[in-house]
Order: structure tokens, then C-alpha cells, then sequence
């Protein structure tokens, strides 16, 4: 059987257009008991199986979290890290910024302990913290509107082949998110990679959404001059660097 014929069958029995339903899971925030700064927000998992639970109505599980929760003295100016790694820029900004509550974030567990470890060794868990998990869902379930002062995301995993660009986490609904929570005014979204392509679609993301202007196109500094732990490695491998500064308004 050729493979024209197989494509023939295939497209009978299974329309190209189907829409594919991503099913909706139960996730719970919670603080780690046992690791100073660390916060979870993962899939709720069947007793005794790694298997998600999926939503009866397939449905978000909304749970919107209370900003005292992880920063009991906070004073309304919190800002979100989104994919901190090793937790360089974080760790500095906070020890910078103490009347700037910073929550990182991380969905690899073994990154996000390792950072934490270090907000505790550098004493600033007062005003920083990190949450293990998917920030996407996290903005989308947990974080209500109208709450955040600045977004800061700084070379994200540029998922460089073709089939992998719908893993990239700067899409349209990733911004709709960041809008919705970020403060009314006008509110920085500080950008940086070192991956041109995925810089230029990010770029052209920015400059179609609504409300966001880019104000500081590829010639924005290391925000208050902190390198991440990435730039400061691709600088000393003399890549180019693309830093950007967009103004959220609304
Ligand atoms: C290339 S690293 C950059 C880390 C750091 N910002 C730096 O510049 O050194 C990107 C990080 O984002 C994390 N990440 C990717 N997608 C994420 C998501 N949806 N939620 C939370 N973290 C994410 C990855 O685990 C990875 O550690």
C-alpha cells in the first residue's frame, strides 16, 4: 500500500480540520513544607499514580491565591519572573529592591529548589520567592486580575525547530494573561533572548496586541544592570543579545 493511499484513508476517517480538545486538569497551589521559599503549583495526581486528574467539566480549575499567602507583607508592588533558572536575576533584584515583592518561577523542580536555596543564602525570602510550576496556568487560575506591577522574562526556552514553536511560551494568549493581571497604568513587560527568530516573533506578538507598545526595541540594557545566569554566559560566547522594554497600558 502507497503512501498516497494511506493519506487517502486517512483523511475519510479523520478530518484534517478536527479540533483538538487539550483536557483541563485540577491544579493545586501549596506551599512546600519542607524547602524555605518554594511554593507548587502542579496537577492534582490519582492516589498512588503520576496520572492528572482531569476536571469534571473540563473546565479551568480556578483558585484564586491571596498575595499575603507568599508575601505576608507585601504592600500591593509585586512583580513575576517568569522562567528564572538558576535564579540570578531574581536573587539580585530582591536583595536590590526589598519594597519589590518578586515571585520567580520554574517548572523544573530541581531549578526551582536550586534557586530558592539561594534567596535563603542571600536572606531575601522576605520579599522573593519561587513557585514550581507552569506560569501560564498558573497567571490563568491562581492570579487575579489587576494585582501585578512588571513582568520580567528573560531568555526563555526558544524551542528552535519549526514543529516545536507551539511550545513557546510569548503567544498572544500568554500576553492575555500578563494583561489581565498586570495593574492598571502603564506596567513594563522587560524581554530578553538571544534568539533572533524567536525575538522577531515575540517582537511582532508585542506590536499586535492591544494595549502593548515596544518603547525599547533590541536596546534595552540588563535591567538595573543584573545579567541572568544565560546572558552571562552567551555575552562571554560574544552572542548577540536582544533586550527589550513593552509598556502594558489600560
Ligand atoms: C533558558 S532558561 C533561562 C533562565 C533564566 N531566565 C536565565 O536567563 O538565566 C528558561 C527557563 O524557563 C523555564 N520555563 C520554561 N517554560 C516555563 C513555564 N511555562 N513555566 C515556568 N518555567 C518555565 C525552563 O525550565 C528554564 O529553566
Amino acid at each position: 500500500m502507497g503512501p498516497s493511499h494511506m493519506n487517502n484513508i486517512e483523511n475519510e476517517n479523520m478530518p484534517m480540520n478536527k479540533e483538538k480538545v487539550v483536557p483541563e486538569f485540577y491544579r493545586d497551589f501549596r506551599k512546600d513544607e519542607e524547602r524555605l521559599g518554594v511554593w507548587h503549583f502542579t496537577h492534582r495526581h490519582l492516589q498512588g499514580s503520576k496520572k492528572p486528574i482531569q476536571t469534571e467539566n473540563n473546565q479551568p480549575h480556578k483558585n484564586k491565591i491571596d498575595w499575603k499567602t507568599i508575601f505576608p507583607n507585601h504592600n500591593d508592588h509585586i512583580e513575576i519572573e517568569v522562567g528564572s533558572g538558576k535564579g540570578g536575576f531574581l536573587l539580585e533584584y530582591a536583595a536590590k529592591h526589598p519594597e519589590i515583592f518578586t515571585l520567580g518561577s520554574e517548572w523544573d523542580a530541581t531549578w526551582a529548589y536550586f534557586a530558592a536555596r539561594r534567596l535563603v543564602k542571600k536572606k531575601v525570602l522576605d520579599n522573593s520567592a519561587m513557585l514550581r510550576g507552569d506560569i501560564y496556568y498558573f497567571l490563568r487560575d491562581c492570579v487575579s486580575d489587576n494585582t501585578i506591577g512588571a513582568f520580567h522574562m528573560y531568555f526563555p526556552d526558544p524551542w528552535p525547530k519549526e514543529r516545536h514553536h507551539k511550545n513557546r511560551l510569548l503567544r498572544p494568549d500568554f500576553l492575555t494573561e500578563v494583561a489581565r493581571v498586570l495593574k492598571p497604568g502603564k506596567r513594563l513587560f522587560y524581554w530578553g533572548t538571544d534568539h533572533a527568530e524567536y525575538n522577531e516573533v515575540a517582537l511582532d506578538i508585542f506590536d499586535k496586541f492591544t494595549g502593548a507598545t515596544v518603547t525599547q526595541r533590541n536596546i534595552a540594557e540588563p535591567t538595573e544592570g543584573i545579567m541572568t545566569n544565560f546572558e552571562k554566559k552567551y555575552r562571554k560566547e560574544g552572542r548577540p543579545i536582544y533586550r527589550s522594554v513593552i509598556v502594558f497600558e489600560k
